[in-house]
């Protein structure tokens, strides 16, 4: 009878079956007994054990022999195993080589960060960024279907534009025929004209920032979710946002268990952080709790990265902080009702120090205001005649945001930086691999 092809993820169904198998090695150690096999195929982890008296001799010195990430089909009997994590062992009976491995380059010993990813094309092999990019893989489909569940249609925005409407400073220039254009920063204007032709929208794409900051938190290009809602205020757009996170978290909580445990994330810590509603503080308290903590800020500023940490060990929750001055905001935010100083807007704040992962703001709606604001940012009048239009033909009432999704992932996922989160990082410093 033939013998049955199957992969690691189905192995608990085939217990005292015997089985075949492609897989890489990942480690192997033994005695001139037993070799242990630390085995991988894409869907799982686990250990083939090659016991020297129950084999012939050839196999057990093919299986002594094998190098770090060599591929091969292995056969053999399944068994539960309790010592182990995911609970069964193969007893190898027959190895077929596929693919030798002389050298890796990724050894068993520690390696330092710049050498892992200047070694990204094999490191992903690896437990913590399987791990890590198992998350963000069911994490986009978390995205996809809360938003097909919510009514919302997917609107692509296109990635050439000719503006720039999170500011000037940070543009990829592209030659496009006989002018220039940029690698789009966001998609919003776009998916406001999209929610006027459909009502709620999102896009979920590649965006590219020229930071030159390398910090832990940004990348020159990422992915971003822009959602934008027609006849919503602001405090519905944050009702989503709420909702659309603790979702999300409460599916990698569900269906990513074993991924949490490899990377030593907490899962009753990150459930904690479903309960709803995240609490709204104001830029204004914000700063004063900040003030009255010893920092030194002043009205007006940004927060940089100890103040987000300050206010995160404060709230232990993701928080919203709304309603920023406008002078450090977007031309498109919408003014306040009765004061000139700051605008309808709200960052949503991860705990534990991870930072801002979602900007957004009501739209102001008026025509001469959003003309005025554009003139006085120095941007372009010709860039966003159609973006006017909006105003000029039915202008509702419209709320929005963006989710950065690799800023999601770091705090998910509990990493240290921000590279981990994307199959091959793009920074400041980095464009190969
Ligand atoms: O706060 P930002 O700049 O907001 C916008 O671009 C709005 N137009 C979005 C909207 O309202 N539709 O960016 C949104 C999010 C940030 O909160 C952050 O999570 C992420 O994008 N982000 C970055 N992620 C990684 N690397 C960078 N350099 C990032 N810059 C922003
Ligand atoms: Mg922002």
């Amino acid at each position: 009878e033939e013998i049955k092809v199957i992969r690691i993820e189905d192995v608990p169904h085939f217990v005292g079956q015997t089985v075949k198998i492609g897989v890489w090695l990942r480690q192997k150690r033994g005695s001139g007994k037993i070799a242990f096999l630390q085995l991988r195929d894409g869907t799982g982890f686990m250990q083939g054990v090659v016991v020297s008296a129950d084999v012939d001799e050839a196999l057990f010195k093919l299986a002594e022999h094998l190098k770090q990430e060599s591929s091969f089909y292995v056969t053999g009997e399944i068994h539960e195993d309790s010592r182990s994590s995911f609970g069964y062992e193969m007893a190898v009976s027959a190895i077929d080589m596929v693919g030798e491995s002389e050298g890796y380059p990724i050894t068993p010993k520690e390696h330092g960060t710049d050498f892992l990813f200047d070694q990204r094309h094999l490191y992903l092999r690896h437990q913590k960024p399987y791990a890590t990019l198992k998350i963000r893989d069911e994490i986009i489909r978390g995205i996809y279907d809360f938003f097909y569940q919510d009514g919302f249609l997917k609107f692509d925005s296109p990635i050439l534009t000719d503006s720039a409407p999170e500011g000037t400073t940070e543009l990829f220039p592209v030659d496009y025929f006989d002018q220039t254009a940029y690698l789009s920063q966001t998609g919003q204007l776009y998916v406001e004209a999209g929610a006027m032709a459909f009502g709620k929208v999102y896009d979920f794409g590649p965006t590219f920032r020229a930071e030159k900051s390398s910090t832990r938190r940004h990348l020159t290009e990422f992915w971003m979710i822009d959602a934008e809602m027609a006849w919503m205020h602001q405090e519905q757009s944050l009702d989503v946002q709420e909702r659309m996170i603790a979702y999300l978290i409460q599916r990698v909580v569900d269906n990513c268990q074993t991924e949490l445990e490899m990377l030593g994330r907490d899962a009753d810590k990150l459930r904690s952080y479903t309960k709803l509603p995240f609490p709204r503080v104001s830029y204004d308290d914000a700063v004063k709790l900040l003030q009255d903590n010893d920092f030194d800020i002043k009205w007006g500023v940004d927060f940089g990265s100890p103040e987000e940490t300050f206010l995160a060990n404060y709230y232990k929750t993701p928080f919203f902080v709304v309603n920023f001055p406008k002078a450090i905001k977007a031309f498109y935010m919408k003014r306040h009702p009765t004061r000139d100083d700051v605008v309808i807007s709200a960052d949503l704040m991860a705990p534990e120090g991870y930072g801002e992962i979602i900007g957004g703001s009501e739209r102001d709606t008026d025509y001469d205001y959003l003309k005025q604001r554009l003139i006085d940012q120095h941007l372009d009048l010709k860039e966003y005649d159609w973006y006017l239009d909006l105003r000029k033909y039915g202008s509702v009432p419209h709320s929005g945001f963006g989710l950065g999704l690799e800023r999601f992932i770091r705090f998910v996922a509990g990493e240290d930086h921000i590279r981990e989160t994307i199959p091959f990082p793009r920074t400041l410093n980095r464009l190969h691999p």
